[in-house]
């Protein structure tokens, strides 16, 4: 056989040998059989380009290093490729687009809440909690509401079912954090500067403005030289500092049995003023039903509306959005 066609062959089987081996193992006997330096058939083509004539041999010897190299490569490759890990068929597609992640963010009123403590906080105002299940002294008695007062209309309040209670006490959903305040002065002395914010529930017909659940801040301040003009003060800053620097805030005459004097307050807004919550000097029957001596200590009491100011402050037009749990809704916060 001339040398150029027992390199050809050389060359072909070599390949066809280095494609079917599946494994590293059959890749070292082909290397063997191929390439091995001692009885390979590259160690027996070496004889054969030895005996090409003085004119053949640069042709053959150029041949001899390609189809060596070919061989070569071809196993270094193919053995790259066997040691590689199989993928089941039925594994994951790398290639393919991740699934984006929607990210969850707090209830506007969340927020807000979250906001009113800051504010406040920076006030000095400390804050705590009560129960949103009540009892008729925390709810009414202790609050200066009469027992014929119409506030306590089992129609306009959550009442339980008289089986649902503990001690056959009438329960009742709170229908006003003020409830707060007295459960803070029933435990501590004088002086007092505390904020509470949770839900209070009223039955009502719900529409744009009216929910039969909503959320309230409750304020109390109390001290010996506590009067109306600190009320205006504290109520001006926080307004100033939730809804911008020039909101003008406006005090209306009103009542409620709890404090005297009382007032609506007010702020203004795109032109027109709106109404936020109640306020007033704490009544002294108050701060007597709590032990304390209204003789000593005066004080500040404020309730607001919490949807009002998140409404307020984003353009929100229905309450009932805030409970729909729409994300489309949501997501704008
Ligand atoms: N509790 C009153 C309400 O729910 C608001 C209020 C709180 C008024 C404190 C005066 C003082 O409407």
């Amino acid at each position: 056989m001339d040398p150029l066609t027992a390199l050809a062959q050389f060359e072909s089987e070599g390949l066809a040998a280095i494609a079917a081996a599946t494994d590293a193992a059959a890749l070292e006997q082909v290397r063997i059989q191929f390439l091995g330096k001692k009885q390979g058939r590259l160690k027996d083509l070496q004889s054969v380009v030895g005996k090409a004539t003085p004119e053949e041999r640069p042709v053959v010897g150029k041949r001899f290093n390609e189809a060596k190299d070919r061989v070569t490569e071809a196993l270094e490759a193919r053995l790259n490729e066997v040691a590689k890990p199989k993928i089941a068929a039925t594994a994951i597609d790398l290639t393919l687009p991740g699934v984006p992640t929607d990210f969850g963010r707090l209830h506007p009123l969340t927020q807000t809440m979250r906001e009113f403590r800051e504010i406040m906080a920076r006030f000095g105002f400390e804050v705590v909690d009560g129960p949103e299940l009540e009892d008729e002294p925390h709810n009414f008695n202790a609050l200066n509401i009469p027992l014929d007062h119409p506030a306590r209309d089992p129609l306009d309040n959550f009442y339980l079912a008289a089986a649902c209670t503990a001690h056959g006490k009438p329960v009742l959903m709170r229908s006003q954090t003020s409830t707060v305040q007295i459960r803070v002065m029933e435990h501590r002395p004088p002086p007092v500067r505390v904020i509470s914010i949770g839900r209070v529930y009223r039955p009502d017909d719900i529409d744009a403005t009216h929910h039969v659940m909503f959320h309230q801040m409750e304020g109390l301040m109390i001290g010996p030289d506590v009067t109306m003009a600190s009320l205006k003060s504290v109520l001006k800053m926080f307004a100033a500092a939730y809804l911008g620097g020039d909101t003008e805030v406006r005090f209306r005459p009103s009542f409620f049995p709890f404090t005297e004097p009382s007032v609506e307050v007010d702020v203004r807004w795109k032109g027109g003023w709106l109404e936020l919550g109640g306020a007033g000097v704490v009544d002294p029957n108050v701060l007597q039903a709590v032990g304390y001596n209204p003789e000593e200590v005066g004080g500040f009491a404020f309730g607001l509306g919490i949807a009002r100011f998140c409404m307020l402050r984003h353009g929100i037009d229905d309450i009932r959005l805030f409970y729909q749990n729409d994300i489309r809704f949501l997501k704008q916060f």
